[in-house]
């Protein structure tokens, strides 16, 4: 048994039996609160906060969910009315905020590396969860990712996954893979322009491809990567047309991967620049799955974070 986690701020180094055991404990948490239909009070008398200093729909909504259904409280730290837009430190705001007796602080930074200082800073036994730094890592995102495939393949050495798409600007890519390489995932592919792609170094154990025909030859899961232009140098941003035709998910090139391909994408999705509508609303989109057992997942997360 490894230990229990204190803080979830990226997934890389993660041993496999401790993915796993995440991931058993969505399945667990999806049973006991009956798929969101009953709520539980694990957490009851904790409270989580909310710090998002990037804008976020489904990942902000998700872990208020998460959290709710635990019984905790949670408050969402709005930093548009905040001193921080005055220029109030980050340690300032993290100290603030803790005098106030948080039990865990779910955050957002474009700046990565923040959670980690957040956890390096607090003062509190306050637990710490990335929900997403720059293009560093977004760990429940890699395990709501892995839990979904896991749903339909578990034989996760039988598979090829391919990510296409702009892998150089995202944490999703990153935290994907740390999570499929735990697993043992047979071969996993990256794919994008040459601008978009990382340095092979940082991806050993990765193919890297441009044309995406060849990286979607036979595939068994591909998971599609917005064009994250906050990111990106103005030199860098390709024309959407263009990037559509080499790089978008369209029924031709599904129909070039193995049957039954999962199709994937953490949203929000572009339909027309990184993927076809029709494959996305199509019979082999997860993306819905992804959404759903993204709820499932951060209840397992906050209840390891924050068992007593
Ligand atoms: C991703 C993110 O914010 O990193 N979205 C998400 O969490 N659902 C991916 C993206 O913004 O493209």
């Amino acid at each position: 048994m490894t230990s229990r986690l204190r803080h979830l701020t990226t997934l890389e180094h993660l041993p496999r039996e401790c993915i796993e055991r995440l991931l058993d404990r969505a399945i667990a948490m999806r049973d006991a609160c009956a798929h969101g239909t009953r709520k539980l009070d694990l957490l009851r008398g904790r409270t989580v906060l909310n710090l998002f200093f990037e804008p976020s729909t489904r990942t902000r909504t998700s872990f208020e969910l998460a959290a709710r259904r635990l019984g905790a409280d949670v408050v969402n730290f709005d930093i548009g009315f905040s001193s921080t837009s005055k220029g109030e430190e980050l340690y300032d705001t993290l100290h603030t905020l803790e005098a106030m007796h948080l039990d865990a602080i779910v955050v957002r930074h474009k700046q990565s590396g923040t959670p980690e200082e957040l956890v390096r800073h607090a003062m509190s036994g306050v637990s710490v969860i990335n929900a997403g730094d720059g293009n560093r890592a977004h760990p429940t995102q890699g395990l709501l990712d892995a839990l979904t495939i896991r749903q339909h393949r578990p034989d996760f050495e039988n598979l090829v996954v391919t990510i296409c798409g702009d892998i150089r600007h995202s944490r999703v890519a990153r935290s994907d893979v740390h999570a499929l390489s735990a697993l043992g995932t047979g071969e996993i592919r990256l794919c994008g322009p040459a601008p978009l792609m990382p340095d092979p170094a940082e991806f050993p154990n990765c193919r890297f491809y441009d044309d995406f025909d060849a990286a979607i030859e036979g595939a068994n899961v591909a998971i599609m990567l917005r064009l994250q232009k906050e990111r990106m140098a103005s030199t860098d941003l390709p024309d959407e047309a263009a990037y559509f035709a080499r790089y978008g998910l369209d029924v031709r090139r599904l129909a070039r991967a193995a049957k039954g391909c999962l199709v994937m994408h953490p949203g929000p999705i572009n339909r027309g620049i990184e993927i076809a509508t029709e494959v996305a609303d199509g019979a082999q989109s997860r993306i819905l799955e992804q959404v759903g057992n993204g709820v499932f997942v951060r209840m397992a997360v906050l209840g390891e974070v924050l068992a007593r």
